[in-house]
Parts: C-alpha cells; structure tokens; sequence
C-alpha cells in the first residue's frame, strides 16, 4: 500500500495467538448510550478476518478524555455492550486513558500493554495521529499490521493527497481558523479550490476589511489570513451570510433575535452563525463541477436548525456530486447522517484530526511506528516502488 506498512497478510500464523488490537472506538455517548456507532462497525472487517485466522481478539480504545485515572464516565462498557452484540468474542481492554502512561507513550505503560500477546493490530485510524503508548509502543516489540479499516482510510486520503482527479475542490469549515491554517496551506498546495464557511470564515472576512459584528473571531490569526488572501491562492469565501441578532441565543429561538441573511458585512451586535443562500448555491456548483470532493467541518451552527441550511446544502451537493467524494470529521460525518445522506459519499471518514493530519503531513506516527516492526519488510526497491 501507499505508506508501505505492513498488511494484515504480513503477520505470522494466526493460529492460536493472541492478537492485540488497538482500536478507535470513541463514540459518541449521549447519557451512557452510543449514538453513532460506525466506528465499532468500521472495525469489524479486521476483527473477522483476524478471528478467521483462528486468531484470539483482544480490542483496546480510549474513550474521550478522562485525565490520567479511572473515572466512570468514561467506562468503555457501552462499548464492549456493542462489540458483544457485532463481535462476538472478542475482548476488551478498559479506558486506555485511565492510565497516565498512555498518553505520556511510558515505555512501562507499554510493556504491561502488551503483556502476553503475540501480535499487534493497529486499526485505529482516528488515534494514529497520536504518538500514545498503544499507538507507537507495541510494533517495536511485536510483529504488527495496519487493519483494514487504517489501510483503506490511509489510501484514500493519500490519494487525495498525491493524485486527485481534477478539479479538486476542498471544502473547509469547522470554528477555528488557529486549528486548521497548516491544513489550509497543505490543500491549497493539492486542490484547485478551496471554499472556506464555518466560523473561521470570520477572521478571513475581516482580513478583508468586513465588518463582523459579534461573529466568532481570532485577532492574532488575521494576518496569517490575509497572506493567505494576498498570495492569490485560490481560497473562495463566502459572499453571503446568516445572522442572528441582538438578543438571540443559539438553540434557543424562544429567547428572541432577529435571523436575517446579510452580504459580508455582519452589523454590529449581530453574529454571523452560517453561509448564506447565495454562498450556498455558489458552493454547491462549484461542487458539482469537481472530480474530486474532500469536506471537512460544517458551514454554520446545523445543530440549531435555524441555521442548519448552509451545511445541508454542501452536505446535498457532496452527496449529488459525480466527483470522488471524502468527508472527514466527526462533526461533517454527524452532519452527513442528521440529513439522512451518509450512505451517498464514496468515503466517510472515521478521523478527524487523523484525516487532516495525514493530508497535511502525508504521513503519521502510528504508520512511523508500523513501519518499524519486526515484521515491517524493507523491500522499497530501488525505485521506491509501492508494491505492499
Ligand atoms: C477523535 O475522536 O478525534 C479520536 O478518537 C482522537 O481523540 P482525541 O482527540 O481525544 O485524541
Ligand atoms: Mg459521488
């Protein structure tokens, strides 16, 4: 494969050993119940066809951010509840995080780790671009394999990254611009356009003198913005908001404010909480002129419907798109399945910060820490060949 780990198929014998796999299983929980769980089914190719094996699954994951100890808020029981219902069989470990040295990848917290196992499985796709213990600690003592889940989310996105079919049309949104510049820089270096909503669209629009009232805003990234505007890279903002008015609380319509779409300028006391009717159908041509079609972060606050309309309109035309169709991001992927479209993109991705760390670096530490395993083969070949 692309990043030239080893494959499941690289692995010894199966037969009777035990298997570790590590595994991305932090679903959303709403009062102790999983409300998504396409991250435990997203590993269940890996999990059958290493039991196919005759291979002894034990299953590993963090579950939000409990800090360092046990906390029962952040039990992984909802999660064996499920993977006992889609996985019969198979173990699983509590909390990675319960314990410091996961996070702090302590050398003593990995050796208790893989105590008693004889392969390591690394299918945590969202996880990898942490350099915790059970990320990059097992595959330097035991033999180890990408799971299919990590191998196919890994070709997809370094496909994007290294030979999109053009045009190639990015889609940004999400709150902060801080969070997503390095990414920003990395996709205008590969796509054709870039269409930017969400909240970090503000400090853009203000790099460009715009007033913006009251809307989300960060003072020390508008330089940063306006180089970006200045170099003449193809970034397209929005030419149309929605703006809730003085007075108005998200979530809250009972609590009064005005909703009213503006051009870009927001008035003062206003915030602008969505892209508008006009940047809404702007984006979707754009879209559906592309070959190529990576989304990531919602266009405006969708959880509120009043201002749902300029991420399902994206979410729509994503989903209408000819083009080659990724989104990534827990939030995009939670918009994708409020408006009943999940099932129309080519490939919903189960990382966030993984899938955009891996089209900026095109690399992550837990495929670093793959391709150092005993088992890693180093058969590049002169030319660098991508035969795995
Ligand atoms: C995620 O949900 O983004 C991954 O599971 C990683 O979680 P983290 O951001 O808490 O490391
Ligand atoms: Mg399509």
């Amino acid at each position: 494969m692309t990043a030239n780990v080893p494959a499941l198929e690289d692995l010894p014998s199966l037969a009777g050993r035990r298997v570790l796999l590590r595994a991305d299983f932090n679903v959303p929980l709403a009062d102790g119940r999983i409300t998504d769980d396409l991250r435990i089914r997203a590993a269940l190719p890996t999990i059958q066809w290493l039991q196919g094996q005759g291979a002894e699954v034990v299953a590993c994951t963090h579950l939000g951010r409990p800090k360092g100890k046990p906390d029962p808020r952040y039990s992984v029981e909802p999660v064996r509840e499920r993977l006992g219902e889609l996985a019969p069989g198979v173990e699983l470990l509590e909390n990675l995080r319960f314990d410091p040295g996961e996070e702090a990848n302590d050398p003593a917290f990995v050796e208790r780790l893989i105590d008693g196992f004889d392969v390591y499985v690394n299918d945590a796709f969202g996880a990898s671009h942490r350099a915790h213990a059970s990320i990059v600690g097992p595959p330097q003592f035991l033999p180890s394999a990408a799971g299919r889940l990590l191998a196919k989310e890994v070709d997809v996105l370094l496909g994007l990254r290294e030979r999109p079919k053009r045009p190639f049309v990015a889609v940004l949104g999400g709150s902060k611009v801080s969070d997503k510049l390095a990414v920003i820089d990395a996709l205008l270096e590969v796509a054709d356009e870039l269409l930017i909503g969400g909240g970090m669209c503000f400090t853009f629009l203000a790099a460009q003198g715009n007033p913006i009232g009251d809307s989300l805003f960060e003072p020390d990234q508008v330089d940063a913005c306006r180089a970006l505007l200045d170099a003449g890279r193809p970034l397209v903002l929005p030419s149309d908001l929605t703006a809730l008015g003085p007075g108005g609380e998200l979530f809250h319509p009972e609590a009064g404010g005005e909703v009213r779409q503006v051009g870009t300028g927001v008035p003062a006391g206003w915030k602008g909480v969505d892209v508008g009717p006009g940047t809404a159908a702007d984006f979707g041509d754009r879209i559906a002129e592309a070959r190529t079609v990576f989304w990531n972060g919602p266009m405006g606050v969708f959880e509120d419907p009043r201002f749902a309309a300029g991420t399902q309109a994206v979410a729509q035309a994503v989903a209408d798109a000819a083009a080659f169709t990724v989104v990534g991001g827990g939030d995009s992927a939670a918009a994708l399945a409020q408006f009943g479209l999940d099932d129309e993109v080519d490939h919903v991705s189960t990382g966030g910060g993984a899938s955009l760390e891996l089209l900026e670096q095109g690399d992550l530490p837990g495929l670093e820490a793959l391709r150092k395993a005993p088992n890693a083969h180093d058969d590049d070949g002169p030319t660098g060949a991508d035969n795995g």
